[in-house]
């Protein structure tokens, strides 16, 4: 069959061209006879003209791809080949009725060939499914769009033995035999749904079990399906669901509402996890730990994941989404709530930080480059391609935002009003704003623009202090660099919390009538300025508290200023923010001696100020540990800009994290070993932080004397009891070129062999190491037995971390790093273009790098447009790349 999907000019789809569907779907019943080669799949759908459009009653076209058709009948009447069309894109009646109808379609597909991943597809064995955003539309034609929404029944038919376990979305209606040894389920899900939340899974799976009781009193069953042998890795998890059901209705007031809610692990998918109605699809790494196999942060990682697709029912299933722009509607505030869900168990502090990390090293490059794109896009080849740090970071901050202008209790209102108002409903971004707009009573339609315009405000803030009139004059002006497609950019409303910080902390600030000023400033024009009074002393400004807008700050501070506000600032987040600033401006001058050929220096002040932060005990030791790591290479590659050197970013970073390491040995040593956590592992964030400290004053005594710092890392590699306590050891042993590096990573290999998630570690880590070398064994890897291009994990885990992670090694100047790269992408984009053009974004700044290797890079980034039949996922990132 043709594939319509690589097509050589990919068509645009955009936002102002959206119309409602001239039919509609009402209930479907979906028969699914699994077999590996060929599935057969029987859909019935009850079909009727959309009330809502004048014009219905002509053509129908229903979506499908990669599907061969068994048989069409239209109110039981098989369909004479002249009423229909089949390419390889649609089926379409030439006459579809005005009145309503019934059409059931007989359809067959290839499970064990889909390795894209999308649709229904095998992994290790199992059949699971993956509809969204279009994958629907590879099990069977359809409507293949969220604003169709209908009531599903799922009859599945397997192989007893091959397909144990039988399972749908919504509750369990009926089970029992079928003829030749197979037997059968049906499921009923109520709440009418878009296809892409539709879900089945089939195979040999063991359950772990548990119930959890709603605030209303209801009964739900809770299962954990993994492979047989995995149960015991399922306890983190299921302890967080349940976590994650009772925050929903305290913080929100939202009650689960089906008798079941399952969790699926399999180890091929090509994203996180997906919220399917009932039935949540997981990567197994977001679902499986035990002590000695997950780390810290992947216990983390698990409780924020399962709690996102856990909060999907309500933003996302019960209200889903118009139309793809509108992506952020259910992602931006499902982030929001998974992030509030983690400031409300954890640090609050600890977990910003964590955020606005996220959102510089992903999301502001993005706006920064080719890729750029508003929160909601208007227009796409690839709707895959539109899962970004931009809709889900940037769209998060966007609700944190509107709360801070409306105040909490009105946001808590709004949602209330979003939820009774559009129960049901596939809604708009305009729409949620109008019930921000309703319960606060205030106008919000300027704010309509942060969704609509792409790029990363920059705030130039200054300040000016009058002793004797104790005044001080506060003036704000904004710009938004052009992005592609978007030449001039309009003002923003911009919250900016701030405080006057004064010898004896925050300084009371009053208006000019001596009303209290408010803590957050509304910038709304190109420029404002505001008078503050009554400041008995000359103050330093701490600004975008808590990091309140998504915004590049410039702000007139002192390094005087920056060292105090570490040391003193009563927002802790600043306290952190103000490190990083400094440590930013200091890393820029010193990459520049490097490149200028000047020599380097050390910064005392710095470093007694990372002492002061080390020794006081008043602090967490997890958000110690932030205020010692350093910002990345890559966040000095993008405060840079342009003509970037990696080399010389890495050894400046080096340098300084040597001399940090230098300057508090005796104080990281006995860090080190005080924040030891003694007994069995526990996952709570104070055990965690302890470790955090560890690894991170391990990290910088290594990097100030490699020797000693290896010897170090290797007593702990051989003496660790945990995953965290592994893995931190031999992250640390895999940037030094020392030889306990492939000792430990030959043990470690010993050890990871049997358990695919380990091996993804083993591979990731190789891919690190900061040194020439790095290339060839990556290459190499990519030949191992374990490694395969039908594994996103994998790639992920090796190519992935290659290309984003070590900016020395894929940026060596001899451009090989960028031909390994160009090499995976043509390979993989046959078999997994989701995939390939996820990693094909490693690319997007290149026109950053120094003009040498901005030429190495294009030409392999123009190697890969010309590769053949490439897929549309991938014809996008690279012609917008190169664009
Ligand atoms: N809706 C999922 C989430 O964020 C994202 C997702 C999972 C996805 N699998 C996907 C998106 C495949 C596109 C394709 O929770
Ligand atoms: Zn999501």
């Amino acid at each position: 069959m043709e594939d319509a999907t690589r097509t050589e000019t990919p068509p645009t789809t955009r936002l102002v061209d959206y119309r409602p569907s001239a039919y509609l779907i009402d209930t479907v019943f979906l028969d699914l006879r699994l077999a590996p080669r060929e599935t057969i799949v029987r859909s019935r759908l009850e079909m009727r003209p959309n009330p809502a459009v004048p014009a219905s009653g002509a053509s129908l076209t229903l979506d499908g791809e990669a599907l061969t058709l068994r048989s069409l009948h239209l109110d039981g009447a098989a369909l004479d080949a002249h009423a229909y069309t089949v390419t390889g894109e649609h089926l379409t009646l030439h006459q579809a009725p005005v009145r309503p109808f019934v059409l059931e379609i007989e359809t067959s597909c290839d499970p064990e060939a889909n390795t894209e991943l999308s649709g229904l597809y095998r992994s290790n064995g199992i059949y699971c499914t993956q509809c969204e955003a279009e994958g629907f539309r590879r099990i069977t034609y359809y409507l293949d769009r969220p604003d169709v929404l209908a009531v599903f029944t799922t009859r599945i038919e397997g192989a007893r033995d091959e397909t144990p376990i039988l399972l749908g979305n919504g509750n369990p209606k009926e089970s029992g035999r079928a003829a030749n040894g197979h037997h059968f389920a049906i499921w009923h899900d109520p709440f009418p749904k878009p296809c892409y939340l539709f879900a089945m899974v089939a195979g040999d799976l063991a359950c772990v079990d548990d119930r959890f009781t709603t605030a209303s009193g209801r009964d739900v069953a809770l299962r954990i399906y993994v492979e047989p042998g995995k149960e015991d890795r399922c306890g983190w998890a299921m302890d967080s669901l349940k976590r994650s059901m009772r925050w929903d209705e305290e913080a929100f007031g939202r009650e689960y509402d089906l008798d079941i809610f399952m969790i699926v692990a399999v180890s091929d998918f090509n994203m996180g996890a997906m919220e399917n109605k009932g039935l949540n699809v997981f990567n197994d790494k977001y679902v499986l730990a035990r002590p000695d196999t997950a780390t810290d942060a992947d216990y983390a990682n698990i409780e924020s994941i399962i709690a996102h697709e856990y909060f999907h029912n309500w933003t996302g299933n019960r209200i889903t989404c118009r139309d793809w722009f509108q992506l952020c509607l259910k992602e931006g505030l499902t982030v929001f709530r998974d992030q509030e869900f983690t400031t409300d168990i954890r640090s609050g502090t600890v977990k910003r930080i964590a955020d606005v990390r996220l959102l510089r090293t992903q999301q502001f490059p993005e706006d920064a480059g080719p890729l750029a794109h508003p929160v909601r896009p208007e227009k796409y080849i690839e709707i895959n391609n539109f899962y970004t740090a931009t809709v889900y970071e940037k769209g998060a901050e966007l609700v944190r935002m509107m709360r801070s202008l409306i105040g909490r209790r009105a946001f808590r209102a709004a949602m209330d009003l979003y939820f009774e108002r559009h129960d049901g409903e596939a809604a708009t971004i305009e729409q949620f704003l109008r019930c921000m707009e309703d319960a606060s009573g205030r106008e919000l339609g300027s704010f309509l623009r942060w969704y609509n315009q792409a790029g990363t405000p920059l705030v130039t803030v200054t300040t000016a202090y009058d002793a004797p009139s104790q005044t001080l004059e506060l003036r704000a002006e904004q710009t938004t660099p052009p992005t592609p497609g978007q030449p001039s950019k309009a003002p923003l409303i911009i919250p900016i919390a701030f405080a006057l910080v004064g010898s004896k902390g925050d300084l009371p600030v009053t208006n000019a009538d001596g009303t209290p000023a408010p803590e957050i400033l509304e910038l709304t024009q190109a420029s404002q300025v505001w008078r503050l009074h009554e400041v008995t002393e000359r103050p330093v400004l701490s600004i975008n508290r808590g990091f309140s807008a998504p915004i590049r700050l410039n702000a007139s501070l002192s390094d005087a200023d920056r060292l105090f506000l570490m040391g003193h600032d009563s927002d802790a987040f600043n306290r952190w923010e103000a490190g990083q600033i400094y440590a930013k401006a200091l890393l820029v001058k010193l990459t520049r001696a490097l490149v200028e050929g000047r020599r380097l220096w050390e910064d005392p002040a710095y470093s007694e100020a990372l002492r002061s932060s080390l020794l006081d005990d008043r602090l967490s030791p997890a958000l110690r540990a932030e205020l010692l790591t350093l910002p990345t290479e890559g966040d000095l590659a993008s405060e840079i800009g342009t003509s970037i050197e990696p080399d010389a970013i890495h050894l400046a970073r080096r340098h300084l994290s040597a001399y940090i390491g230098r300057s508090l040995r005796d104080e990281l040593r006995q860090a080190y070993h005080r924040h030891a956590v003694p007994g069995p592992y526990s996952p709570d964030p104070a055990s965690a932080g302890n470790r955090a400290l560890r690894a991170c004053a391990l990290t910088l005594l290594a990097a100030a004397d490699a020797a000693s710092g290896a010897q170090l890392a290797w007593a702990q590699f051989a003496a660790a009891e945990n995953m965290t306590e592994t893995f931190s050891a031999l992250a640390t042993l895999a940037r030094l070129d020392r030889p306990e590096r492939d000792a430990a990573l030959e043990q470690f290999y010993e050890r990871a062999k049997s358990d695919p998630l380990l091996v993804d570690k083993w591979l990731a880590l190789q891919a690190v190491g900061p040194f020439p070398s790095t290339l060839d064994r990556v290459r190499t890897l990519m030949g191992h037995p374990e490694f395969s291009l039908k594994k996103p994990n994998k790639v992920r885990a090796l190519i992935g971390s290659f290309a984003a992670l070590n900016p020395v090694a894929f940026n060596d100047r001899s451009g090989r790093g960028y031909v390994l790269l160009a090499d995976l992408l043509l390979a993989l984009d046959p078999v997994n273009p989701q995939v390939a053009a996820r990693l094909a974004g490693n690319f997007k700044s290149w026109r950053m790098l120094e003009p040498n290797r901005q030429a190495l890079a294009r030409r392999q980034i123009e190697r890969v447009r010309a590769g053949d039949s490439l897929s549309r996922d991938l014809v996008e990132i690279v012609g917008t790349i190169l664009a």
